[in-house]
């Protein structure tokens, strides 16, 4: 007795066919001395009848059935009676007579119901994971991301690139966040870490020869967790060897672009690029939302001569000022502004400045009094603000200034509605600095990693100013998203020591953390680069799931635990022995 065809499979093609089905019992109802029963298994529904008069003993036994029963059944496919069809469902025109049943396990009554359309805590969806998984949306979603994750297979096999796996029990790889570390039985005292990300070994591949390198792998990050974070996630890892920052990208957009195709979506390529600065510049952020056209300017030299306190001093400290041009300006009442001025407050700005522009091409501000008529002018055509526009201002430091207008500019663009939800908006944002200072900690630390490679023609600014030395480092940017990163590596060891040494990598500390990475490059590194790709980042997009927990199977909460399964959890005494550690907790405050 072997299933013949999946519940959601059963067309009219089999009409007067004899089908065996296995399944979960979706509901069952009585209804004119018959019984019926919804079938369900991964691929859908399908409606199964008994009838007590032509069989009665499988009648029976489906009386016995309840909710999410295990069932297999035997019957045959029959066109539903005239009147009784449901365009809902896929199998809808149709139904299965069932002739024999036989109940494969039982349930107990259900914490909750197996439908989407109910409103769940995610509390309880995590608990009872194996159940909420059981629903037809998540079925979708996770079918989806396999098949997606076969696009992506396929087309970077077809493009010559070569799948190779790396260790999960390795050495820290620096990406940023924290380690997740594993103590080492057989080394005493000593400890591996999970892979932030591939980096280094991927790198390494180049070195080998190995050339195009790619993975569909996980990462693990003991980070703060958000709707898009997760300590452990699944990138699209990808090296290859001879190529400069063009070929890492089309190669990316290609598998970007196989991804959608799988998804049935099109999307143009190439994508447009957009340096850093300028994005920060035009829409405060370096992961745009480019769904809508809000974009924001530099007015600092409108008020050089200003004699508005305010804006005089900050233009002398020399601070930007940035106003973001509000096109549905009229939207706006009074009360949002005020609600915008004390966002831009909460975000660390010493006000917002809103304006709008009259019929007659005045401003109507709470600061118009204070500016001259010159200055209106100039603010109104450097803005090329129309009547009804509302321009928002904010004197800070530049990244400061354009960071909180930028918050502002994605919170304007969904309160306006102006996100088209239904589209795909993707970009490229490249010359990202190589470097940051830490004010904390007083030293530079790198934007992306320490392996990146720094542009050839600000390689003299190493020496002279390494702030502002730009990388050869891309993001990809999908609907506000950052969806990839990568860049081009340095693959001499000279600039990699010096790197280091910028970072404030001491010599023996470099040599301890990446003395293989150093040794390595001294035989025969080919020059190279490559990029990683959110897998759940873009799967949760393309599904249009609030938070990549939404596509993966077995997700953390916020605090970074399996409500399923209870980990993390203590372990045994005798387990930490073996590892030779002892657990010293934080004192409880009383
Ligand atoms: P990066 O750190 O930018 O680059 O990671 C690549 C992409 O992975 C996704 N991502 C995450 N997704 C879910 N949860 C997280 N905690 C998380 N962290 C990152 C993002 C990000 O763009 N080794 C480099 C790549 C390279 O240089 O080739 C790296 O890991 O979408």
């Amino acid at each position: 007795m072997k299933r013949t065809c999946y519940c959601g499979d059963v067309n009219e093609d089999m009409i007067g066919k004899e089908v065996i089905l296995e399944g979960w019992v979706n509901r069952n109802r009585d209804h004119g001395g018959l019984t019926f029963i919804d079938l369900r298994d991964r691929e859908g529904l399908v409606q199964v009848v008994f009838d007590p008069a032509t069989d009665p003993k499988a009648h029976e036994i489906a009386k016995k059935t309840k909710p999410e029963y295990v069932l297999r059944i035997e019957g045959i496919v029959r066109r539903r009676p005239e009147g009784t069809e449901n365009p809902k469902l896929k199998t809808g025109n149709v139904e299965v007579v069932g002739k024999r049943i036989e109940i494969l396990n039982t349930s107990l009554p259900l914490p909750f119901k197996i439908e989407d359309e109910i409103d769940l805590s995610e509390e309880v969806r995590l608990r009872y994971r194996y159940l909420d998984l059981r629903r037809p949306s998540m079925q979708k979603r996770l079918i989806l991301r396999h098949r997606l994750a076969q696009a992506a297979r396929r087309y970077l096999t077809e493009q010559g690139f070569i799948e190779l796996e790396t260790p999960f029990l390795t050495k820290s790889t620096p990406e940023g966040a924290r380690d997740f570390l594993v103590p080492s039985r057989l080394n005493p005292g000593k400890f591996y870490a999970l892979p932030q990300s591939p980096q280094l070994f991927k790198q390494i591949f180049m070195i080998s020869g190995f050339d195009k390198y790619f993975q569909i792998v996980k990462c693990f990050r003991d980070e703060d967790l958000r709707a898009d974070r997760q300590p452990e996630f699944t990138q699209i890892d990808l090296e290859m060897a001879f190529v400069e920052r063009e070929d890492v990208m089309e190669a990316t957009e290609g598998v970007l672009k196989a991804i959608f195709k799988e998804a049935g979506i099109d999307i143009e390529t190439p994508f447009v690029r957009i340096p850093y600065k300028k994005a920060m510049d035009k829409y405060g952020s370096d992961k745009p939302d480019l769904r809508f056209d809000m974009e924001m300017e530099t007015v600092t030299e409108v008020f050089e001569e200003t004699e508005f306190k305010v804006l005089k001093e900050a233009v002398e400290k020399g601070k930007s000022i940035k106003a973001l041009k509000v096109k549905e300006g009229v939207k706006l009442s009074r009360k949002d502004l005020d609600d915008l001025i004390n966002m831009a407050i909460s975000e660390g700005a010493g006000g917002l400045i809103w304006a709008r522009i009259t019929e007659d091409r005045k401003l109507q501000s709470p600061i118009s009094k204070f500016l001259k008529e010159k200055e209106i002018t100039m603010l109104i055509e450097k803005m090329q603000a129309e009547p009804g526009n509302v321009l928002l201002m904010v004197a800070e430091e530049w990244e400061k200034a354009c960071t909180i207008l930028g918050k502002i500019r994605l919170f304007l663009g969904e309160k306006l509605n102006l996100i088209d939800k239904d589209r795909f908006v993707f970009c490229w944002i490249t010359d990202f600095p190589l470097l940051e200072w830490d004010e904390d900690e007083k030293r530079f630390i790198a934007v992306h990693h320490p392996f990146t490679s720094p542009m050839d023609e600000d390689m003299y600014l190493l020496d002279e100013d390494p702030g502002k030395v730009r990388a050869k480092a891309y993001d990809v940017v999908l609907n506000g998203q950052e969806i990839g990163g990568g860049s081009i590596r340095i693959h001499r060891k000279e600039i990699q020591e010096k790197i280091f040494k910028l970072l404030d990598i001491k010599e023996e500390e470099a040599k301890i953390k990446f003395g293989f990475l150093l040794e390595a490059l001294q035989y025969g590194a080919p020059p190279h680069g490559g990029l990683a790709l959110g897998f759940d980042r873009i799967v949760a997009i393309i599904t249009g799931s609030h938070s990549i927990r939404d596509v993966i199977p077995f997700p953390k909460t916020q605090k970074a635990q399996c409500l399923m399964t209870g980990a993390p959890s203590e372990v045994s005494k005798k387990q930490l022995e073996e590892l030779f550690i002892k657990v010293v907790l934080p004192k409880t405050k009383k």
